[in-house]
């Protein structure tokens, strides 16, 4: 076990169903199968992350298989690589994590959310072949040099943290959208849609590897429409008007559009 205490950075051991470290800090493994080691001081509002009406609809949609491109990217990179440990940083329902386990057996996988929520869902896959617990990525309770890769999915990133937990031949997977990710459901919600710039924004990391990656899907219901929706912040940011259009939307073909940069330390 690479975990320790996120208060006080002792390591932790497991006595009876909790971790403990040697300042009698203590988390409790839930019988759901994650362990919740988010500080008070390290949550950012009463109910922090992705809402559970956003993250049931990101379950449902991804359990479809229209993102498998996506995964199949990321798969392929992690096997070029010899990774014994790998850190999901802000692994949502953990999709892409319980995939990479099954693709992966010998891979030893910790994932963590700073939704509570999100962790309730993704250990419906698996209770005990992945580590999963709820965190801060501010604040990662794991070892020092101990991860061989951290993985980023469209995730919130410290990159400190990520220094500190990878090891010094770790690798850093980051994926990002693209700049016509999903452009046609933004060009039916928005009269103008700006096309991002190609963000040449990379971390001050030593960047080993940047591909872009696009294809295109077509969803056939309304019901897989709007659970995608859901997903992304537009949702919440679209007029009531324009939300109306993609509730009775019965079918549209989306650009997906990635860019994974990989990155040593
Ligand atoms: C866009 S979702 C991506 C989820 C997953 N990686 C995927 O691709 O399906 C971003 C996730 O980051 C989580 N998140 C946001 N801020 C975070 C933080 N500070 N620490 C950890 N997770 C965070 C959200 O709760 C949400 O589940
Ligand atoms: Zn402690």
């Amino acid at each position: 076990m690479l975990y320790i205490c996120p208060k006080c950075h002792e390591k932790l051991i497991i006595v009876d169903k909790s971790y403990k470290c040697i300042n009698n800090h203590t988390y409790d493994i839930s019988s759901k199968g994650y362990v919740n080691f988010l500080l008070n001081d390290d949550k950012n509002s009463l109910h922090p992350g992705d809402t559970k009406d956003s993250l049931i609809a990101r379950y449902d949609f991804l359990n479809k298989g229209y993102y498998k491109f996506i995964f199949n990217k990321v798969n392929n990179i992690v096997k070029e690589y010899n990774i014994i440990n790998l850190l999901d940083i802000g692994c949502g329902v953990g999709y892409y994590t319980y995939q990479l386990k099954v693709n992966n057996p010998s891979i030893n996988i910790y994932g963590f959310d700073i939704a509570k929520e999100a962790l309730a869902i993704a250990s419906r896959y698996t209770k005990k072949d992945i580590n999963w617990f709820v965190s801060n990525s501010k604040n990662i309770p794991i070892e020092d040099n101990s991860i061989d890769a951290v993985l980023a999915m469209f995730s919130f990133i410290t990159l400190d943290e990520i220094k500190r937990v990878l090891k010094d031949d770790g690798i850093f997977i980051q994926v990002c959208a693209g700049k016509n990710h999903l452009i046609e459901l933004k060009q039916t919600i928005y009269d103008e849609v700006k096309i991002k710039e190609e963000d040449n924004n990379l971390l001050p990391l030593n960047l080993i590897d940047r591909n872009e990656y696009t294809t295109t899907i077509n969803i056939d219901n309304n019901e897989d429409i709007i659970n995608l929706f859901k997903m992304t912040p537009h949702y919440y940011r679209c007029s009531k008007e324009k939300k109306n259009i993609i509730n009775n939307l019965d079918k549209i073909e989306l650009t997906i559009d990635i860019v994974i940069n990989i990155y040593k330390k």
